[in-house]
């Protein structure tokens, strides 16, 4: 299977951004792997209407399809805005909207419903690693949140988004080595957490690494192209 390199650009991203998008798809033809933008949804559209071989995704949907619910998005508007996948259970969701693994798996079935390609998101913090704990944590985030049919594994570390550190090459195939003894044979398993183009390629190199979920470095066309090209 072809590498997945998903760009989340989080809530970065201006009308000018489209700059660097149109800058990713006249590359994209250039590299094997596939390449997903995670834009904010008030992006969505307009890099939609641009064309091309890079797929789109929102970063996060709601449970329901519609209704009364101020400000939230749901996987059919994003479905509708243009994009096919959809990130669901990120860390910084988790921790700033308190989404729990059921919540995520809502997340997850509203997203398939919808026609999207689900990445769950799962990654242990900093003092789980610490005690041992990393596989024990991913493997009950897995439990509680992964949906029934297709879907993407973001394996994320919390200690290593945005901050630079990256697990040892050991420890990310071992906890990618669990991941696919969960959940067998056939899903992608993507590494997430601190991801740049000078990382890159010992990461996606790795047994078990299908791909990479970049916040930082996939805001740039260089940086993520300097990613892509980095892909087996
Ligand atoms: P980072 O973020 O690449 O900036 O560490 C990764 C993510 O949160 O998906």
């Amino acid at each position: 299977m072809t590498a997945l390199i998903a760009g989340n650009w989080k809530m970065n991203g201006l009308s000018p951004a489209r700059e660097e998008f149109a800058a990713m798809i006249a590359a994209a033809h250039d590299h094997a792997a596939q390449m997903l933008v995670c834009p904010p949804a008030t992006l969505l559209a307009s890099l939609s209407a641009m064309g091309g071989d890079v797929a789109l995704g929102g970063q996060d949907c709601h449970v329901n399809e519609a209704g009364a619910h101020t400000g939230d998005i749901s996987a059919q508007m994003l479905a509708d805005a243009g994009a096919t996948w959809c990130i669901v259970g990120h860390s910084e969701r988790r921790a700033d909207h308190a989404e729990s693994d059921s919540v995520v798996k809502a997340k997850a079935v509203a997203a398939r419903k919808a026609g999207l390609t689900p990445i769950v998101c799962v990654g242990e913090v900093r003092e789980a690693r610490e005690a041992g704990r990393a596989e024990a944590v991913v493997e009950a985030q897995l439990s509680g949140s992964l949906p029934e049919g297709p879907f993407v594994v973001a394996y994320e570390p919390v200690w290593a988004i945005g901050t630079g550190l990256v697990p040892s090459e050991d420890d990310i195939a071992a906890m990618h080595a669990a991941i696919r003894q969960q959940i067998g044979a056939g899903p992608r398993i993507l590494y997430g957490g601190s991801v740049k183009p000078s990382n890159a390629a010992a990461i996606l190199g790795l047994p078990e690494v299908g791909g990479a979920l970049v916040g930082g470095a996939s805001l740039k066309a260089d940086d993520f192209l300097g990613i892509v090209r980095a892909a087996p």
